[in-house]
């Protein structure tokens, strides 16, 4: 068998992955307009999917305010969470685990998908260089230069961390195993944290321990809502992901991961920014995360399965989610185990759309069209 502890269980929180390789988040914007609640194809693609150790859901809004892109689902709602619970269930049918990715998205949003077309909200009024998606009629995403944002009130703000909340009751009452905070990629929560979007000088703005707050109240608030065992964060320190760039900050970024460690949480999710052209991560790093946190690490970003197998037998990281080879292949876990070809992907057919390119990719047994 090829890369042996990729296969090998691992403890998150109270539960048990059967392997470590995780499906990563990955958008795809097919949900189902208004409304914005995922559609039967969903159930299909995820539950191909089940032989990850962990399945990740695309980002997904908490509130219509927090919704940045036409085509991704919510679950804040009835008819979201309901849509949401056929698919765990499909998953889980399968043998598989998934949870739920919780984002807002703060300024990369466009106002015509906003409540009352209004402008975005952010930590300020810095517009960055982001763009954004809106849809097509024939239901393709068309990229979009996202509206300029304004700075959220404390009330808005209180709101965002409010409406995380819920979203994790949701999601615990659609039966997912855990939710994942998305802390990362230049949405609400890191334009909060990184100084370049975040020119505030109340209690949120300023010194880093202001700066993190909006995260340390929204990770707070999902375990008061469920419990430390069933909240992760992904987060991508050093990131360079829709210009909200954080900058080379190792400090910071290691004091807000112990921040994040002191919570116990169900896992750490790390986002690697080489595959966006931003710089690689050294082992001293790496080996500084580890050290910075006790419970479960998850790796993503240009990641093969040499390069994972190799960074969990130097102890740096647990698990490691893929992305756009899951995408291409709804069996990636048992093609690695075989040492298996992996499919040929299609990036045009990523975002927006139907069948193609989303349910229709082959497994093993299976020709690719
Ligand atoms: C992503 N990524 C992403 N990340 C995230 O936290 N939430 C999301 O919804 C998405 N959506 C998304 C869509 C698509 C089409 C791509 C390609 C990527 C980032 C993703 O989780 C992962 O970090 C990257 O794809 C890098 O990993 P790979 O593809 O090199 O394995």
């Amino acid at each position: 068998m090829a890369h042996d502890n990729l296969f090998e269980p691992l403890k998150m929180g109270t539960q048990t992955l059967k392997n470590r390789i995780i499906m990563a988040p990955l958008t795809r914007l097919r949900a189902i307009e208004p409304g914005d609640v995922p559609t039967a194809l969903a159930s299909e693609y995820y539950s191909q999917r089940a032989g990850a150790g962990l399945v990740i859901t695309e980002a997904t809004q908490v509130s219509f305010q927090a919704k940045g892109y036409a085509g991704a689902p919510g679950i804040h709602t009835q008819d979201q969470t309901t849509a949401w619970k056929a698919i765990v269930d499909n998953v889980h049918a399968k043998g598989g685990k998934i949870v739920a990715q919780l984002w807002h998205t703060g300024l990369v949003a466009h106002k015509s998908l906003q409540p009352d077309s209004k402008a975005p909200i952010s930590a300020s009024d810095v517009k960055v260089g982001a763009r954004t998606s809106l849809r097509d009629s024939d239901d393709q995403a068309i990229r979009v230069e996202a509206t300029p944002p304004r700075p959220a009130t404390i009330d808005e703000i209180k709101q965002v961390v409010a409406d995380f909340a819920h979203a994790t009751k949701c999601a615990q009452e659609a039966g997912f195993d855990g939710v994942e905070i998305h802390g990362a990629h230049g949405y609400l929560l890191h334009q909060f944290w990184v100084e370049h979007t975040n020119k505030r000088d109340d209690e949120y703005g300023g010194s880093k321990e202001n700066r993190a707050r909006l995260t340390l109240e929204v990770v707070d608030a999902c375990i008061a809502a469920w419990d430390n065992d069933h909240v992760g964060i992904r987060i991508s320190p050093q990131g360079a992901f829709n210009e909200v760039e954080a900058g080379y900050d190792e400090e910071n970024n290691i004091w807000l991961i112990e921040q994040l460690n002191k919570r116990n949480l169900m896992y750490l999710h790390i986002s690697e920014p080489d595959w966006v052209g931003g710089t690689p991560y050294s082992d001293g790093f790496r080996q500084r995360i580890r050290d910075a946190f006790d419970n479960m690490i998850i790796a993503a970003g240009g990641y093969t399965a040499e390069k994972a197998s190799q960074n969990i037998q130097a102890g740096y990281i647990d698990a490691v989610a893929f992305g756009r080879d899951y995408i291409a292949n709804p069996d990636l876990a048992e093609r690695i185990r075989q040492g298996a070809p992996l499919n040929e992907q299609h990036p045009q057919t990523f975002y927006g759309g139907g069948t193609e390119g989303y349910t229709d990719y082959p497994f093993l047994d299976e020709k690719q069209a």
